[in-house]
């Protein structure tokens, strides 16, 4: 049944509390419902710690209320209309922009990323990098991305055997041990970041994240420091590369940055910064989601044993199923507007539910079962669509591939330690096990 605009606006807000330790559990029924009512409902964010205003990046990214698009077919349209704008800024008078509060120094790489611009200098900067991410650039990498996972899990059995572990009883909690590594070194040897300085950064980034964590003072503080640390650190990097430019992203960028006009300083800086954490902080669960999903559904993991091949259509279920990105929560728009009949007034923010449309039964039969051999799997929009569709996913996706592959032809016997239903969701914005102990 079709939404009326009076619906919409009456009906009441559903408040969305994603610092709840169970949201992520049921998430997918609350969509479900969301859906039912209807392509567009309004909701309210709590991320558990209301009433104050810090100005950190979420306060920005996160108004309170907001119209939640549920359904696979307005998600698209949503993400393809070019009358949404990613930057509140743009709706702004330039009276308006010189009064609105300064973004803190340290914050400005979060809000001048490619995540936070609009077109023309969205297109020029996406144009920079964009050739270093293509699905052909991203095969060449394969036998370098197959080096890490190998490398990776070479260490997990050495410090087994140090335990005094035998196969097929081995521990290792995937997260640390590969999961999140992992891309980070992928990225890490990507953007041309060295080796040794990277568990330095791992201290400033994990701070980072706790942006969604709380408001605590004390650790908006230490999220500040970490990223002063993380800024200064590339400021120096790039001045190294422009001294000595080695082969990989950031000594490319250095070069093309000597224009001022294609490409400044704060936007290398933002793009980095994006690439850097954008490169790791999804690709963690993509990894973690997809080998818990196929260890919770036997017949599936059969299949998967039985035909490697199928490692590719396995990254495509597991995003569709358990997607990373359970909603993109910023979309402001430029001029009043109708998403499925509900009105949408000039300022309005719409969250896109990426989730939920991956679960909508008008477009996947059966949507919540995780079948690796669903044909139609790769059009889930876990990547999102249009000009921001996700820049790294054609290297997620052989990452993910040569995670699963490896894994499930390493070891046979590959088994969760725990129950199941002792997993949990990580706090987070992000749908992602906090670990996963595994024997092997
Ligand atoms: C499974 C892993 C990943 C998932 C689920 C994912 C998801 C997404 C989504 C949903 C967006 C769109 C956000 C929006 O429209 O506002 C996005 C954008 C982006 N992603 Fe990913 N991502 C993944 C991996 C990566 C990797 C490995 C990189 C490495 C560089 C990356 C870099 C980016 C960048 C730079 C953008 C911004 C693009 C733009 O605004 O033009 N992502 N990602």
């Amino acid at each position: 049944m079709a939404t009326t605009a009076k619906d919409t606006k009456t009906r009441e807000i559903v408040e969305l509390n994603f610092a709840n330790p169970d949201f992520m559990a049921t998430a997918y029924d609350t969509y479900a419902e969301l859906r039912e009512q209807g392509p567009v409902t309004r909701i309210r964010f709590n991320s558990g710690q209301e009433g104050e205003e810090t100005g950190t990046p979420r306060d920005r990214l996160r108004p309170s209320e907001a119209f939640f698009v549920t359904q696979y077919d307005e998600v698209i349209a949503t993400l393809l209309d070019d009358r949404f704008s990613v930057d509140p800024k743009s709706l702004m008078t330039p009276e308006q922009r010189e009064q609105a509060p300064e973004t803190p120094e340290e914050f400005r790489p979060f809000t001048r990323s490619l995540l936070g611009i609009d077109p023309p200098d969205h297109t020029r900067i996406r144009k920079l990098v964009q050739p270093s991410f293509t699905g052909r650039g991203m095969e060449a990498l394969r036998p370098g991305i197959q080096a890490v996972v190998d490398e990776l899990l070479d260490r997990a059995e050495q410090q087994a055997a140090a335990r005094g572990e035998n196969a097929p009883n081995r521990t290792m909690e995937l997260i640390e041990a590969l999961a999140y590594p992992f891309p980070v070194a992928v990225i890490g040897d990507m953007l041309g970041i060295p080796r040794e300085d990277r568990q330095q950064i791992r201290g400033w980034t994990q701070n980072l994240l706790r942006i969604d964590r709380g408001n605590d003072p004390a650790q908006q503080e230490e999220v500040r420091a970490g990223l002063r640390d993380f800024t200064a650190y590339l400021t120096g990097l790039f001045a190294r590369k422009r001294v000595e430019p080695t082969d990989d992203m950031i000594s490319r960028m250095v070069l093309i940055e000597e224009d001022d006009e294609v490409l400044n300083e704060e936007e290398m800086l933002a793009t980095v910064f994006l690439m850097y954490l954008a490169g790791h902080v999804t690709t963690v669960n993509l990894v973690g989601n997809g080998v818990v999903a196929l260890l919770t559904h036997p017949e599936e993991l059969a299949k998967l044993q039985a035909d490697p091949s199928l490692a590719k259509n396995v990254v495509e279920e597991t995003l569709r199923y358990w997607g990373p990105v359970d909603f993109i929560a910023r979309r402001i728009a430029t001029e009043n507007l109708e998403i499925a009949d509900t009105d949408i007034a000039r300022g309005d923010h719409v969250t896109v539910g990426l989730g939920a449309a991956n679960r909508d039964p008008e477009r996947f039969t059966d949507p919540d079962t995780f079948d690796i051999n669903r044909e139609d799997a790769n059009r889930h929009v876990a990547f999102g669509r249009g000009i921001h569709v996700c820049l790294g996913a054609p290297l997620a996706r052989v990452e993910g591939q040569v995670a699963f592959e490896t894994l499930i032809r390493r070891y046979p016997d590959l088994r969760l330690a725990i129950p199941a239903d002792e997993l949990q969701w990580g706090r987070s914005f992000l749908r992602g096990f906090g670990q996963v102990p595994l024997l092997f």
